[in-house]
């Protein structure tokens, strides 16, 4: 998969791709990232990308030259899936993040300043939030939804079934997990995690998942319920 990140803070996006699972995933060439910082597509003295918004209002508008240069000059951008950060977008959810990784290229345009002119959306594929909130910029919204997707690529994860154990894989919150000591100040990891009973463990699991799905996130549980009747 390849993976190019449009932003004016690089240096918000590359420590990030440098640790634990996205180091990986790049050094063992699972994932090619590129990170294009399009204010070097500004054609001006100061290399401005924004300006006052036509009408008057409050903060600076995304201007549309620099941003479509920039998308024009990555390589095989026309066939790759254009995806905009915004908080306008559509909700990013762990189905979306599995159908995302399963592109060959994907370009991510993080904006910045009060909002992007309107033209801009012309030239992406899909709108894509986060989240119910609004960020300084987009670049941690970029990153989540690059995080999401890479550990999805078959091989990327040591052990693939954690992918599939995952909270919201299929509707469920992921089960109550627990590791050494048994005991911890009088708390006891339940002994059926102990018995070495493959079946049984996994039945418990499922209850536990499903219970606590009921209980936490009422809302998924239904679609839970609605996909089994299926
Ligand atoms: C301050 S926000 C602009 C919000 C804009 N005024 C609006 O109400 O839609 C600046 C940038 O941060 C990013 N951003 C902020 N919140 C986001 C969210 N929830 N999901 C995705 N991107 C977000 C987007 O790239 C956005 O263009």
């Amino acid at each position: 998969m390849r993976i190019d990140i449009l932003t004016l803070f690089p240096n918000m996006i590359e420590p990030v791709l440098n640790e634990s699972m996205m180091w990986r995933a790049k050094a063992y060439k699972f994932v090619n990232i590129n990170v294009i910082d399009y204010r070097a597509y500004s054609e001006d003295k100061r290399k401005t990308v924004d300006d006052t918004p036509y009408g008057g209002g409050a903060g600076m508008v995304l201007r549309v030259e620099p941003v479509i240069k920039a998308l024009r000059d990555i390589d095989g951008h026309e066939d790759a899936l254009k995806i905009l950060m915004t908080p306008q977008g559509i909700p990013f959810t762990q189905t979306r993040a599995k159908t995302l990784s399963k592109n060959k290229h994907v370009i991510i345009m993080c904006g910045h300043y009060e909002g992007y002119d309107e033209r801009i959306r012309d030239y992406f594929d899909v709108e894509v939030s986060i989240g119910d909130y609004v960020l300084t910029s987009g670049e941690v919204a970029a990153l989540v939804v690059v995080d999401a997707m890479v550990r999805l690529i078959p091989g990327v994860l040591s052990n693939a079934s954690s992918a599939e154990d995952d909270s919201f894989s299929n509707h469920l919150l992921e089960y109550p997990q627990y590791t050494r000591p048994r005991v911890f100040e009088g708390k006891a990891v339940p002994d059926i995690l102990l018995s070495g009973h493959h079946q049984n463990i996994q039945s418990w699991r499922l209850e536990q998942s499903e219970s606590r799905t009921k209980k936490r996130r009422p809302d998924l549980y239904q679609k839970y319920k609605e996909s089994k009747e299926k």
